[in-house]
């Protein structure tokens, strides 16, 4: 008997106009789908067009959506960007919108930023705490400078495959892990 393929969304962390996260996450998939260990899909938070948390009555059918969304995965990889030395706004409002679905998984991150998003992803973990996901040690850093040309096309260096493939195999390894407890 094979065990179930375990289900692990690429989360994209910024909404913006713009936005080179797509780049980032088609990347991390990339490298993922060539692995095979797991299920690997694109959860691109703007397409859930939630409201700002407590501005509106709840109702909005994005926000059950995203909730949906989140139960069906056993685990995440973060694409995270650093806005003013923290996580965005999108990805913290995101974050709040959701409580049990985010219990008991796993998680990695992968940043960019001038500093490769460090200090946004070091506030990440952080709030990972208080979800209850388990952030994996590997941390892809990503450099606008080094890895993008004119900060919006994304040309990795090689360097970071090992990183990424690491960084993915202890989230499927701890994804597969907690599954138990929840
Ligand atoms: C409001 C704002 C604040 C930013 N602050 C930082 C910062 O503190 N440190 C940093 O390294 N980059 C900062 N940046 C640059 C972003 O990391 C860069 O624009 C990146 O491409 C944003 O990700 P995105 O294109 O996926 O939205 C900031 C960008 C914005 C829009």
């Amino acid at each position: 008997m094979t065990a179930e393929k375990l289900n692990i969304g690429i989360i994209l962390g910024s909404t913006r106009q713009g936005r080179v996260s797509p780049q980032v996450g088609e990347w991390v998939k990339g490298i993922a789908n060539s692995h095979g260990n797991a299920n690997y899909e694109i959860v691109d938070i703007a397409d859930f067009n939630l409201p700002f948390l407590g501005t509106t009555d709840g109702t909005e059918p994005g926000i059950a959506a995203w909730n949906e969304k989140l139960t069906e995965l056993d685990g995440f990889v973060f694409i995270v960007q650093e806005y003013n030395h923290s996580i965005s706004g999108a990805l913290k409002n995101a974050l709040d919108f959701a409580r049990e679905a985010w219990h008991n998984k796993a998680a990695g991150i992968v940043s960019y930023g001038s500093t490769g998003g460090a200090r946004a992803a070091e506030h990440l973990r952080g709030i990972c705490g208080e979800l209850k996901i388990a952030d994996v040690r590997t941390h892809p850093t990503l450099s606008l400078f080094t890895d993008f040309e004119n900060f919006s096309e994304f040309k990795p260096q090689e360097l970071h495959l090992q990183n990424v493939t690491e960084m993915l195999n202890e989230v499927v390894a701890w994804s597969g892990a907690l599954k138990s407890v929840r």
